[in-house]
C-alpha cells in the first residue's frame, strides 16, 4: 500500500486560499495527510476567512501573526507590506521556520508568487525540505513587479515545478529547469468551475448602487505599479468613473488606502465602490457581467473561463494565453479609446482551454505522490 504522505501548503494571500481548495480536497480524498500553514499576509476577514468558510477549505493547522521588529507598517497590531516587502517577507521567514522544522513534511508546497510564496520557499530550502511550487513557469519580464521576483526565484529555489500552461513549461525550460518541471493545468479552473455551477441563479448587486439586472462590468484594482503613483492612480479611477455603464468597483484594501492617502474619490460617475466579494459570489457577480475591467491575473483568467471580455489595466500579461482572438486586452486607462475597448462585445469565436479540464488538482496530489515516493 501507498505510504501516506505528509504535505505542508503556504498559503498567505486571497488568491492562494481560492487555489488551495481543489488541492485540500484531492489530499484528502487521496487519504494523505495535509497540514496548512496561514503566513498571516492577509488577515482581513473579508480578503482571508470568507475564502476558507466559503470554500470549505480546513482551518489552518498554524495562523502565524508575524511581527515587525522595528513595529513599522504594523496595522491594527498586524503587519502589511506598508513597511517594505523585505520586512514583511523576512517576518513572515522567521515566522515559518520552526513550523515547517516541526512538521518535517515530506513536501513543501507554494502556491503563485506572492511575499507567503517566496518566504515557504526560502525557508523550505534552508530546512533541506523538498519544495514543490504550484504555478510554476510564469513570467511577466517585468522586473519591477514584486510578483516577478517571487515567481522566478521560487522556481529556481524548487525541486518540482507544476506548470499550469505549455507557455510556462516553455519558460522553465529555456531557464534550464525543464528536468524538475510537469504540466498539470491550473488549478483555477477546478476552483472557478466548481464555484460557477454553485453559484448558478443568483442575482445579487455586484455593489452597492449597481443593478444586477442590468448590463454592469466588474473593476478590481490593487496592484502596487497601479496605485502606488497618484497620477496612475487618478488616471485609472477617472477612465472607470466615466465609462457609459455602471462599474462594480471591488475595493481591496490596498486601493482603499492609497485612494484615501492620494485624496482619490472612489464612487463617483459610473463608480460604485463595493467591498471585495468571497469567491462563490464573485464568480456569479463575473459570470452576468458585460465585462471586466482589471490588474488581477486570476480575474484575467476568470472572465476567459467565464467567457466575458476582459480589459487589463497593466502593460503586460502573464496569461497570454487569453489575448487570443481578443477576450482580454491590455489597455492603457489614458488612452482615447479605452471606453470603446472596455465596453466592447465578446468576440464571436469561443474561448479554447489552456488551462486545462479542471481536474489539476488531482494530477498535482499524484506528482506529490510520485515525487515523494522517488525520494
Ligand atoms: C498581494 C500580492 C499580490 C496579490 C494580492 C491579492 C505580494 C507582493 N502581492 O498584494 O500578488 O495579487 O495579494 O490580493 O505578495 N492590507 C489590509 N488588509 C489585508 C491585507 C493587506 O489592509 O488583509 C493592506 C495593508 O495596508 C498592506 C496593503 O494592503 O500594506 C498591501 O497588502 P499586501 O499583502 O502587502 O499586498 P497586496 O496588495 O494584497
Amino acid at each position: 500500500m501507498m505510504r501516506r504522505v505528509r504535505i505542508l501548503s503556504v498559503v498567505g494571500a486571497r488568491p492562494q486560499f481560492v487555489k488551495l481548495a481543489p488541492i485540500a480536497a484531492a489530499v484528502t480524498a487521496a487519504g494523505h495527510e495535509h497540514v496548512i500553514v496561514h503566513t498571516g499576509q492577509h488577515y482581513d476577514p473579508e480578503l482571508s476567512d470568507v475564502f476558507f468558510s466559503g470554500l470549505g477549505i480546513p482551518r489552518p493547522d498554524e495562523q502565524l501573526h508575524p511581527v515587525f521588529p522595528d513595529g513599522h507598517g504594523v496595522v491594527d497590531g498586524r503587519s502589511g507590506s506598508g513597511s517594505g516587502h523585505g520586512v514583511q517577507t523576512g517576518a513572515m521567514l522567521a515566522a515559518l521556520d520552526p513550523i515547517l522544522a516541526k512538521y518535517a513534511p515530506d513536501r513543501v508546497l507554494v502556491y503563485g508568487d506572492t511575499n507567503s510564496t517566496i518566504a515557504g520557499a526560502l525557508s523550505a530550502v534552508k530546512l533541506h525540505l523538498p519544495l514543490a511550487h504550484l504555478e510554476a513557469g510564469l513570467r511577466s519580464f517585468n522586473r519591477r513587479m514584486p510578483e516577478e521576483h517571487n515567481r522566478v526565484l521560487t522556481d529556481h529555489a524548487a525541486d518540482l515545478l507544476l506548470a499550469p500552461t505549455a507557455q510556462a513549461v516553455e519558460h522553465l525550460e529555456r531557464e534550464g529547469l525543464g528536468e524538475r518541471t510537469v504540466l498539470v493545468g491550473d488549478v483555477m479552473v477546478d476552483a472557478c468551475i466548481r464555484a460557477r455551477d454553485l453559484a448558478a441563479g443568483s442575482l445579487e448587486a455586484p455593489a452597492p448602487g449597481v443593478d444586477p439586472a442590468r448590463p454592469y462590468l466588474v473593476a478590481t484594482i490593487h496592484r502596487a505599479e497601479n496605485t502606488d503613483d497618484r497620477a496612475r492612480l487618478a488616471s485609472i479611477i477617472d477612465a472607470l468613473a466615466g465609462l457609459p455603464v455602471p462599474v462594480a468597483l471591488l475595493a481591496h484594501p490596498r486601493l482603499r488606502a492609497r485612494a484615501a492617502e492620494h485624496g482619490i474619490e472612489l464612487d463617483r460617475g459610473s463608480l460604485h465602490a463595493g467591498a471585495p466579494m468571497p469567491y462563490a459570489r464573485m464568480v456569479a457577480a463575473l459570470s452576468r457581467s458585460a465585462g471586466v475591467v482589471t490588474d488581477s491575473g486570476g480575474l484575467q483568467k476568470e472572465a476567459y473561463i467565464l467567457a466575458r471580455p476582459c480589459t487589463t489595466v497593466r502593460t503586460e500579461t502573464e496569461w497570454p494565453e487569453t489575448l487570443k482572438d481578443g477576450w482580454n486586452v491590455l489597455a492603457e486607462p489614458a488612452a482615447a479609446d479605452f471606453s470603446r475597448i472596455a465596453t466592447r462585445p465578446g468576440p464571436a469565436r469561443p474561448p479554447g482551454r489552456p488551462f486545462g479540464d479542471g481536474e489539476t488538482a488531482t494530477r498535482v496530489v499524484s506528482e506529490l505522490e510520485r515525487a515523494a515516493r522517488s525520494r
